[in-house]
């Protein structure tokens, strides 16, 4: 049965969940598996913000495949610290909804206004119930090709956010309508490569996710997999410029995060693999601290075919009428 049009359900209880899942979320092993990388924000921030400080996350998977632990390591490691805001650029779960309770406790446990857009796992999955999910956290806002201006210790901030392209969802033409060239903005995108037409229009820094960095990075193998094979022109870290004084370069960055969980395989080998939380100093001048990372040239990249992205939409379609007769065949077996 369809959970859309129930918001005011009581979620389980927290005390139930943490039993069920075991451990603390601080222990070790999970501790180590995190890589927590800080970077400063666009120099166009600099003119029209003090400080704020985002935190990026992005491909929770909340599933089978990703351990609670990991989903609440992520959380501690956020809160700790202490963001203006948390961002999230898709990819909630994994390939049902028997994991929705747990991704709305995920959630509700980040202390800080949440925004974010879906990816194409959740449009897999049933946007509608994944975006039930998430609203029903009462700490999270979710961006379907649309901005909005959010006002944090007496800062504007424009947070646009698009719907997933893989699927076919993003309208970045619709979704940067009407945005404040006067005012700091920041640009959520599950796919990295819908960066370009937003840096047009005026969208200095662009996070996103997807790529989950290849997942195995020796070798530069995440570059082969991510960049050759999947024609994605961003596979991790930063690319573009965050300084636009040069006009001969690109006007604007895009981060891809490696992201929390994963959807298919739990394999993550490498230090660029591994899972991650990106702090941005939104209004820090690039340079004025050290970084983890450099910004990086683009690879080739490939764009998809009209009969590849075809028949990615087609494949929402399909998944949620294979949800709907199965759905029917456990009615069925209860009648019987
Ligand atoms: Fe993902």
């Amino acid at each position: 049965m369809s959970r859309v049009g129930r918001p005011n359900d009581d979620i389980a209880d927290r005390h139930e969940l943490v039993r069920r899942f075991g451990r603390k979320p601080s222990n070790r092993d999970f501790e180590r598996q995190f890589r927590v990388r800080r970077f400063a924000g666009p120099l166009a921030h600099t003119t029209q913000l003090e400080h704020l400080r985002i935190v990026h996350l992005t491909d929770i998977h909340v599933g089978r495949v990703t351990p609670m632990e990991a989903q609440l390591e992520a959380v501690r490691i956020t809160n700790e610290a202490k963001p203006d805001a948390v961002v999230m650029t898709g990819d909630f779960v994994c390939h049902s909804h028997a994991y929705l309770d747990e991704l709305t406790y995920v959630i509700q446990a980040i202390d800080a206004p949440v925004f974010g857009v879906l990816g194409n796992h959740d449009h897999w999955s049933g946007a509608a119930e994944v975006r039930w999910a998430l609203q029903r956290a009462g700490n999270f806002e979710l961006l379907d090709n649309v901005w909005t201006t959010i006002t944090l210790r007496h800062q504007r901030l424009q947070v646009l956010g698009l719907d997933d392209a893989y699927t076919g969802h993003a309208r970045w033409r619709e979704a940067t309508k009407g945005l404040d060239a006067d005012v700091a903005t920041l640009g959520l995108s599950h796919i990295a490569e819908m960066a370009d037409p937003l840096w047009s229009k005026g969208v200095p820094l662009v996070l996103a996710g997807h790529t989950h960095a290849g997942q195995i990075t020796v070798a530069k193998l995440h570059e082969l997999a991510v960049g050759k094979l999947a024609g994605h022109k961003y596979v991790h870290g930063l690319y573009g410029k965050r300084r636009h004084d040069d006009p001969a370069t690109a006007p604007g960055a895009v981060y891809v995060g490696a992201g929390v969980g994963a959807a298919v395989v739990p394999l993550r080998i490498g230090e660029r693999s591994r899972r991650e939380v990106t702090i941005f100093e939104l209004g820090h001048e690039p340079g004025s601290f050290a970084e983890p990372l450099e910004e990086q040239a683009p690879l080739p990249g490939r764009k998809p075919s009209r009969k590849t992205r075809l028949k990615r939409e087609q494949a929402v379609e399909r998944k949620r009428l294979k949800r709907e007769r199965a759905a029917l065949v456990q009615v069925g077996d209860r009648d019987e």
